[in-house]
């Protein structure tokens, strides 16, 4: 077993909020696999490489030098935080991280890195594929009305205009793509824990994992 909780799920349910309040709560590290795949797209549409660009893709995917500090992210000496977030990004970001040469390399790193240590990760694959022994495993849904309304208050408050119909239609296109990949689609793991928190505020939804956590641990 790894001192891991893997938290799955569909984009806007609320996992990297809530990935970073538990590791808060519990005093341990987060790793936000999404932010890898982002990092990877901006890299590629940076270099102008398309995924058919074989010789490209393997070259920059060798010497892809990626890290996270605390809740920044790096490419070389380069904040990319904020750039990892664009429109442009979130668009091109479901057709790389669907290529198994992106995701052999990034699921490797992300198995070295947990290691050691105690972690929460967030992504589509944790329990399913990198992290089958994570000690407590959430499968974390909302309902498409909940999802959107909240990602239109995120992208509102960075001040980028937009509308529900336009959040709805690219959520379900996002959701399309991933769970219907051949490379390790988002599918709930046999053993994880499905928590809907579309009627549920974030405090509510971090006390109820930690709760799911520590009897799965034992009462640890
Ligand atoms: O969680 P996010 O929206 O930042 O993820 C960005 C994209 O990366 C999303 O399209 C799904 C993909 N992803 C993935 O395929 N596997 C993961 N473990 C994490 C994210």
């Amino acid at each position: 077993m790894l001192n891991l909780i893997a938290l799955d799920g569909p984009s806007g349910v609320g996992k990297s909020t809530t990935a970073k309040r538990l590791a808060d709560a519990l005093e341990w590290d987060y790793m936000d696999t999404g932010a890898m795949y982002r990092a990877v797209t901006l890299a590629f549409q940076r270099a102008g490489i398309t995924l058919e660009d074989s010789d490209k893709v393997c070259r920059l995917l060798s010497s892809l030098d990626y890290e996270q500090k605390g809740t920044s992210y790096y490419l070389g000496d380069e904040n990319i935080s904020e750039a990892i977030r664009s429109p442009e990004v979130t668009k091109g970001v479901s057709a790389i991280s669907a290529d198994p040469r992106v995701r052999e390399i990034l699921v490797n790193l992300q198995r070295k890195l947990g290691q050691r240590g105690n972690w929460i990760v967030d992504g589509r694959d944790i329990g399913t594929v990198v992290f089958p022994q994570a000690v407590c495993k959430i499968f974390l849904v909302a309902s498409p009305q909940a999802r959107a309304q909240r990602r239109l208050l995120e992208l509102q408050a960075k001040g980028i205009s937009t509308t529900i119909g336009e959040v709805l239609a690219d959520q379900e296109r996002r959701d399309h793509l991933d769970s219907t990949r051949e490379e390790s689609p988002l599918r709930k793991a046999d053993d994880a824990i499905e928590l809907d928190s579309s009627n549920l505020g974030q405090e509510e939804v971090v006390a109820k994992i930690i709760q799911l956590f520590k009897q799965k641990n034992g009462g640890k």
